[in-house]
């Protein structure tokens, strides 16, 4: 029996091919582009997202027997709008969970109609990447496209749907769209009143790991697989993440260093705090969770490397990097404004500190320290209500980096695991694959038997110390500049 999961990543699609064991048995990733039409705006074709995946099948299963997979699933990128005509032909360009162009939409939201009551039927308050303020958006400046849509759906739904045919989503991914009541797993009829949409324009809900159908002739055809594979509802990026970690116990956390970083807790009760500070979600195991996001994680370290200074060896850009907790260069995360904690699609980035004798590798460095402090925001919302958290895993292509996972472990003051598998949300998704196909009972049990701790990082108090100082310095830093970026956005 194969299992196939497929992470719709922002950069790139990812596909991880498991058999009933559990085992790895390839691993297959093709990127796509991305485009920001305007500073703070950020889209993608829906179809290259579809010719991506079909291509990545096609290799994944190179050297196998089709007719041994049993099931597709996925882990995407989640929150960005896709919208179809009755033809299936897709209406725009899809617009992504970190774009910021609905800063007047979210006011409306909170502000007009009232945080209380969004949150009330969402459990959430309304953010500039959700897809509800999204499609205020299309309704005031593209009507026309606006008034043509009859399917509305999330990225990794829309290759469900190119697979499938069936209009579905999951109760992970299905919470970010401020459109359910995620305590009940249900649309909420006041939201679609507000939007201006019905729920004949939405997919069916499932639990991640239900099967929604089976796929489609064509689609059969066409990747030479039995029409007999089944197709697994999947989960939010963040979710799929936890399941490939096994974050799912009640109080677990881990954190993904991936485009976006984010601090997801797991808990077994549907919780909201009444700031709305941490996004209240479904969790693909059936029960709940509670995140924090920020923006540009891995992406601000990729724009420092690639774009900024030009190199593509970021081990060795970080290899002559010892010593920590004495830099005196600050840098601001915030390429794409931010989510957690300031909700400023206005904000940008900074570099602060800078004298004659810094060097590239302050800069460098801190880079990865901003990137941390500003998950370590996330992560305070989280203490502040009371959670205790000593111990995360780390996933995303940063947890790589024994630097970086270094850094995290240290300005957080917890210990930072990393496991057996580093394809987080692919894995993760072909686990809920081989769950939907009874291959396992539940996440639980796969998780307990498939994923173990490989390594830890710990922190050295001395260092925990230094950086106390540093994160409080960081923390003076925005509400300086809030001002200034108001200011520039006008
Ligand atoms: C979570 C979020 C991001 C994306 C990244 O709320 O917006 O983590 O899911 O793919």
């Amino acid at each position: 029996m194969l299992f196939i999961g497929i992470d719709l990543g922002t950069s790139a699609v990812k596909l991880v091919l498991m058999n009933e064991k559990g085992e790895i048995r390839n691993i297959v990733s093709n990127e796509y582009p991305i485009s920001f039409p305007h500073p703070g705006w950020s889209e993608q074709n829906p179809k290259d997202w579809w010719n991506a995946v079909k291509a990545g099948i096609k290799d994944l299963l190179r050297y196998e027997d089709r007719n041994d997979v049993c099931g597709i699933s996925f882990g995407g990128q989640m929150h960005g709008l896709v919208i179809l005509d009755p033809e299936d032909n897709v209406l725009r360009p899809a617009i992504l969970w970190n774009d910021g162009r609905t800063g007047e939409e979210c006011d409306y939201l909170n502000n007009t109609i009232g945080r209380e009551k969004i949150s009330k039927y969402t459990a959430n308050m309304a953010l500039t990447g959700f897809t509800a303020p999204k499609l205020l958006w299309v309704k005031k400046n593209e009507p026309e496209i606006f008034k043509k849509i009859h399917r509305i759906m999330l990225p990794k739904d829309y290759i469900a749907y190119c697979l499938t045919g069936v209009h579905c989503t999951d109760v992970s991914d299905a919470s970010g769209m401020l459109l359910m009541d995620v305590e009940n797993k249900r649309w909420s009829k006041e939201m679609l009143d507000i939007v201006g949409i019905s729920e004949s324009q939405l997919p069916i809900i499932f639990e991640s790991s239900a099967v929604v159908g089976c796929i489609s002739k064509a689609t059969s055809l066409e990747l030479g697989l039995p029409e007999t594979v089944k197709v697994i509802a999947g989960a939010g990026d963040n979710a799929a993440g936890a399941v490939g970690t096994g974050t799912l116990e009640d109080g677990m956390c881990s954190i993904s260093l991936g485009t976006s970083g984010t601090v997801f807790i797991a808990s077994d009760r549907f919780s909201v705090d009444s700031a709305n500070a941490l996004h209240s979600f479904a969790h693909a195991n059936g029960k709940y969770h509670l995140l924090g996001c920020m923006l540009s994680a891995a992406s601000s370290n990729k724009w420092w490397m690639d774009d900024i200074i030009g190199t593509s060896d970021y081990a060795a850009e970080q290899a002559g990097i010892d010593k920590l907790g004495e830099n005196n260069v600050y840098y601001l995360p915030y390429l794409m404004g931010e989510r957690t904690p300031h909700n400023d699609p206005k904000a940008r980035a900074a570099f602060i500190g800078m004298t004659m004798d810094t060097t590239r590798s302050d800069m460098t460095l801190a880079v990865l320290e901003g990137v941390a402090f500003a998950l370590r925001d996330a992560l305070e919302i989280a203490r502040s209500q009371g959670l205790k958290i000593t111990r995360v895993r780390l996933i995303g292509g940063g947890a790589k980096s024994p630097l970086w996972r270094k850094i995290i472990a240290n300005v957080m003051d917890v210990k930072v695991d990393t496991i057996n598998s580093e394809e987080g949300p692919g894995f993760g998704a072909a686990i809920l694959a081989a769950v939907g196909c009874g291959a396992f009972e539940s996440c639980e049990e796969a998780a307990a038997k498939l994923i173990r701790v490989t390594q830890t990082t710990e922190q050295d108090p001395s260092l925990v110390a230094k950086y106390e100082e540093k994160y409080r310095n960081f923390r003076l830093m925005y509400p300086a500049l809030k001002p200034v970026y108001a200011e520039l956005a006008e």
